[in-house]
């Protein structure tokens, strides 16, 4: 096959990451070759994200860019969220993009190219399920050999007042327990150690399965089943809805081998008001609740969080109530976000409400400090503790190796020989994110 070689360009969250994976291994399979960049490329794919705005438009100058210094008659292909919800104004108004296509049709992005190099210009965000995930879940090009995302659900029922993922994710589906045990499993002999589950909400898994086969299955039982597959060194999942995390879930951490300290849990706001505004559906305390039974029951575990500031209507007393949360948790890392309206959201609606862009940015800023603070002091606190990692990958010196606890956190040590293989290591070493030590 001529005009053969495909570059993926891949924004958003680890979903993005997972699916631009199977993209590529689904092209590989059809005997596409990786270019080794977007400019040597026949076919430029955009994997794109619409969570923010500042997110989308990153990727409309890239665009630009490619079509510029890109190969001579070559296609781009713009897939993903951003299509999903505005595909049709991107298709009308940039008659450079060849293919626009959507977040569940990717595995027809081939038959796209094929259109496209017969001069059509093809539009197709068809959202209708697929097998396209199922089939190509361990035929994924991961770029680690030892640690792989495995998604067990689509989609999103939540509908944040803020969010536009339900918009270009669809309805929530679970994958079968068959299907994601087998996946594991094949994962497992192929050398992987460290599954990551994914999904918008795992705590929901099970509501609706892709099969429309009733069961009486949850994300409990399901991390049961994954329990007993023998070989997996380090089981994480994000992400965990307030709403929807409780107790039975935090002693089944509390009990596993395998289930990592760790865990994300987005709180978006310490304001009541706000997050009824929100439509988050837990309250503070609720949340703070599951916080102190968890810290009860796991002593060590490391906590992550999001954070939106400057939410339509947040004062200065909602955005105190925020920073004193941060304060109170203590998250070891938070995802700090300004307020960013998505089209046709509920909450990009409320314009009179809207908090001043400045005023936005100053909240934010004054956030990351204080997080900042606190990631160092607890980040400090692991030197001189000993901790097991699974190194997968080298750091960005391309000297020590590096990988991740179960706390989440960044460990660099050692040197390349290492990596595939679990080692104790003594921090010595740390920064606000990554840990640095010697291997045992
Ligand atoms: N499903 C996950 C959850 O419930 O937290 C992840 C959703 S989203 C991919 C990741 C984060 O982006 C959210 O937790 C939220 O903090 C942030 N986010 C989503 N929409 C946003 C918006 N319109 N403006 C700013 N931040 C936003
Ligand atoms: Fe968005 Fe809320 Fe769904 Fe998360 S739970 S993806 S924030 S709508
Ligand atoms: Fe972005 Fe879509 Fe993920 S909007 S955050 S890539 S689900």
């Amino acid at each position: 096959m001529k005009n053969n070689s495909f570059f993926i360009l891949n924004y958003g969250c680890q979903m993005n990451v997972l699916e631009a994976q199977k993209m590529e291994g689904h092209l590989l399979s059809l005997d596409y070759e990786k270019a080794h960049n977007e400019f040597e490329a026949d076919l430029v794919i955009f994997n794109t994200c619409a969570v923010r705005h500042t997110a989308e438009r990153k990727i409309f100058g890239k665009i630009g860019e490619v079509k510029k210094k890109g190969k001579p008659g070559g296609k781009i292909a713009v897939g993903g969220c951003v299509s999903q919800v505005e595909g049709e104004i991107l298709f009308k108004k940039y008659k450079n993009i060849d293919i626009v296509f959507g977040s569940r049709n990717k595995n027809l992005i081939s038959v796209f190219y094929h259109r496209a190099l017969n001069g059509e210009r093809v539009l197709d965000l068809t959202m209708g399920f697929d097998d396209f995930d199922l089939k190509y879940a361990t035929n994924a090009k991961r770029d680690s050999k030892y640690s792989a995302f495995v998604e067990i659900m689509k989609g999103c029922n939540n509908y944040c007042t803020y969010c536009i993922v339900p918009y270009a994710r669809g309805k929530e589906l679970s994958y079968t327990p068959k299907n994601i045990l087998n996946t594991i499993k094949t994962l497992i002999d192929q050398g992987y150690k460290e599954i990551t589950l994914l999904g918008q909400n795992v705590n929901s898994f099970g509501t609706k399965f892709v099969d429309d086969v009733k069961r009486n299955y949850s994300f409990l039982d399901l991390l049961n089943d994954i329990e007993k597959i023998q070989g997996i060194f380090l089981l994480r999942f994000i992400t965990s809805h307030p709403k929807d995390f409780n107790n039975d879930l935090i002693d089944i951490m509390a009990d596993s081998n395998i289930l990592a300290h760790s865990l994300h849990l987005p709180l978006q706001s310490g304001s009541n008001r706000i997050l009824k505004l929100m439509n988050r559906k837990y309250t503070i305390e609720e949340y703070l609740n599951k916080i102190e039974y968890l810290k009860t029951r796991i002593p060590d575990i490391a906590l992550t969080t999001d954070m939106i500031f400057g939410f339509p209507g947040e004062t200065e007393k909602d955005f105190e109530d925020s920073i004193a949360i941060l304060k109170k948790v203590r998250y070891n890392v938070s995802f700090l976000f300004q307020f960013s309206p998505r089209i046709n959201t509920p909450a990009a609606k409320m314009e009179d409400l809207f908090v001043p862009e400045k005023e936005k940015l100053k909240r934010l800023q004054y956030a990351i400090e204080i997080q900042n603070e606190i990631s160092l002091e607890l980040s400090k606190k692991y030197i001189g503790t000993k901790k097991k990692v699974l190194f997968d990958g080298v750091d960005r010196t391309n000297k020590y190796a590096r990988g991740r606890d179960s706390h989440n956190m960044i460990v660099i040590a050692g040197d390349k020989s290492i990596i595939g293989k679990i080692r104790d290591v003594k921090i010595n070493d740390a920064n606000s994110f990554t840990l640095f030590g010697d291997i045992l």
